[in-house]
């Protein structure tokens, strides 16, 4: 089995992006699996300093990336940046590498967002991940206050949705 971890780059509740992976994780293709994380927001601010003595949030956050083979990243723009509270966590495992050679195919939900993408992309190539060929995906028709079920309930969004899961169990093999 192909375990595959979703990272949602939102902390709000009824995230978009979070319901985006939500979704995704019911799409997989046979052989592969997705589960998604959902408790960096607890990790502390990075600092050098800290890392000989990670403290448990970060372990837990790392042994989870450890056991993946890929990683799906649906992350939102927050001034033109990746949001604060999402570079802190990627902060947290560019020493400890464990991105390092994996796939990571990234969704973007919002047809507004360009430079947070990109910037993510940059931070994934730099810490050695391999971002899966046509990241970011731009997930149509979608708008914030959406459920994963609806979500799954638009036709041309969940085509997407199974192609980009695909492709990354594909990449993920
Ligand atoms: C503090 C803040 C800054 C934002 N800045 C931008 C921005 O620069 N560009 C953009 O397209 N959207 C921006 N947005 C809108 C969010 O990206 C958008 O609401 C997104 O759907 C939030 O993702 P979520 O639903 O997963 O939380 C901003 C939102 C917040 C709260």
């Amino acid at each position: 089995m192909i375990r595959l971890l979703g990272i949602s780059g939102s902390l709000r509740t009824a995230s978009i992006d979070s319901a985006l992976l939500h979704a995704a994780s019911s799409l997989t293709p046979g052989g592969a699996e997705l589960s998604v994380y959902g408790e960096w927001g607890s990790l502390p601010p990075f600092s050098p300093d800290l890392e000989a003595a990670a403290p448990p949030s970060v372990l837990a956050f790392r042994a989870a990336l450890a056991d993946v083979r890929g990683l799906l990243i649906a992350c939102p723009e927050y001034a033109h940046g990746i949001p604060g509270a999402f570079k802190n966590a990627l902060d947290w495992v560019v020493g400890s590498g464990e991105l390092s050679g994996k796939p990571v195919l990234t969704l973007n939900a919002s047809p507004a967002s360009y430079h947070a993408q990109m910037a993510l992309l940059e931070v994934l190539r730099t810490m050695d991940a391999r971002p899966v060929s046509g990241s970011p995906v731009a997930i149509p028709g979608l708008h914030r206050r959406m459920t994963a079920a609806e979500v799954l309930g638009q036709a041309e969004a969940r085509a997407v949705l199974v192609a980009a899961v695909a492709e990354l169990s594909r990449a993920a093999h």
